[in-house]
């Protein structure tokens, strides 16, 4: 009788089948995986970050501190900022992952929207850096990487299913956007004049706050009455939102009271914050719902620098807990702009081969 076979199988067929089997449970945690540097540069905050495949090893901001002397970002002095501030951003970000630049596998930046003179730092840089390497260069939409955040690796929560309703709220944006796919995004709804961050940077400006003044916002209305200054919510069609008339209407408040009384804004700053936050939150909670309803879609998918806001956050688990809506608020760390939601974007674009080119010039108007 042959002692190499078992139960009719020859020994040497067995350690083929077993090899498969090895072959089809673990390609992934036997594949290489890929390093990204993202790096972000589209206003006033220089980044970088780097991912390992979809974890993020180190995620490193230079803010700019400069533009608070000027009430709003300078974007001459925004771009000079960039250029002082990318290299050694790059480096701490490199460092702080303990990864070597040669160990890189491609480099994922903001081609757009953006200000331009910041947008071109970031790209040349990233072009120049590419090229040495030679790796692949990834071009990313700043305002697809706010919603994309959601799909770097977190313990707590799984990435949302597709489709959902995405929501962007940020210094320049307010979107209302159907998405598809990681890489299918159609815009459903947006501000026509300014944004939310915008409404809530210039209302805190009046009151004297630091630029940008929605943190400071924030903070001041925890201890305010919402209710003790009234604004109108204003009347527009469909899933288009306005903030233009609503901070109009803080500003002349404000300036009309002062007049009698200046002592005003001191006397009520945190009712003066926590009322315009409570208005500026209902805005674009009764477009969410809106927009919710008519596409038909159970989860709601919020990014960019107000989702920090916790009155907006708060407004939406109370959504969550009453009407069961399927909610992802970003973690703090990926609200505001930064270049690990670059780096995912980067990994997802390089797994499905969306490589960019070194001819392509950045655009302070890119859309979806
Ligand atoms: O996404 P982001 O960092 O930059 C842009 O792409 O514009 O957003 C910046 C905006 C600023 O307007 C800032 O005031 C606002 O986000 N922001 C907040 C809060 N944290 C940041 N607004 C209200 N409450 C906050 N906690
Ligand atoms: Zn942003």
């Amino acid at each position: 009788m042959n002692r190499t076979k078992i139960t009719g199988i020859n020994l040497y067929d067995f350690l083929i089948v077993i090899l498969y089997f090895c072959d089809l449970c673990i390609p992934h945690t036997m594949e290489k995986p890929s390093y990204i540097l993202g790096i972000e540069s589209s206003c006033d905050d220089t980044a970088a970050a780097v991912l390992r495949n979809n974890e993020v090893l180190s995620n490193c901001i230079a803010n700019q501190k400069i533009h608070q002397a000027y009430g709003g970002v300078v974007p001459e002095l925004a771009s000079r900022a960039h250029q002082a501030n990318i290299v050694p951003v790059v480096q701490q970000a490199l460092s702080i992952a303990n990864i070597d630049k040669k160990d890189l596998s491609a480099i994922a930046y903001t081609r757009g929207p953006g200000l331009l003179g910041s947008l071109l730092v970031g790209s040349a840089f990233s072009k120049s850096l590419a090229l040495s390497l030679n790796i692949p260069l990834i071009e990313v939409n700043h305002m697809q990487a706010h919603l994309l955040c959601h799909f770097i690796k977190n313990e707590k929560e799984s990435p949302p299913a597709f489709p959902f309703l995405g929501v962007t709220l940020s210094g320049g944006h307010t979107q209302l956007v159907m998405v598809e796919s990681h890489f299918q995004m159609k815009e459903i709804g947006k501000t026509r004049d300014d944004a939310i961050g915008e409404a809530f940077d210039k209302c805190g400006k009046i009151m004297g706050l630091n630029y940008p003044a929605g943190p400071e916002v924030d903070r001041l209305a925890k201890t305010g009455n919402p209710d003790a200054f009234q604004f109108p919510i204003p009347k527009v069609p469909g899933l288009e939102v306005s903030y233009s008339g609503l901070k109009t209407a803080f500003i002349n408040l404000v300036n009309k009271n002062c007049q009698k009384n200046p002592k005003f804004i001191a006397e009520n700053l945190n009712d003066l914050c926590a009322s315009i936050q409570k208005t500026l939150v209902a805005v674009i909670m009764e477009k969410i719902t809106l927009a919710k309803k008519e596409y038909n879609l159970e989860s709601v998918v919020i990014g960019g620098g107000v989702a920090a806001n916790s009155a907006i956050r708060e407004a939406l688990n109370l959504k969550a807990e009453n009407e069961a809506w399927n909610v992802f608020l970003p973690p703090f760390q990926y609200t505001t702009d930064n270049a690990a939601m670059i780096g995912i974007v980067g990994y997802h674009k390089l797994i499905s081969q969306q490589l960019g080119s070194m001819k392509q010039s950045v655009s302070a108007r890119l859309s979806f």
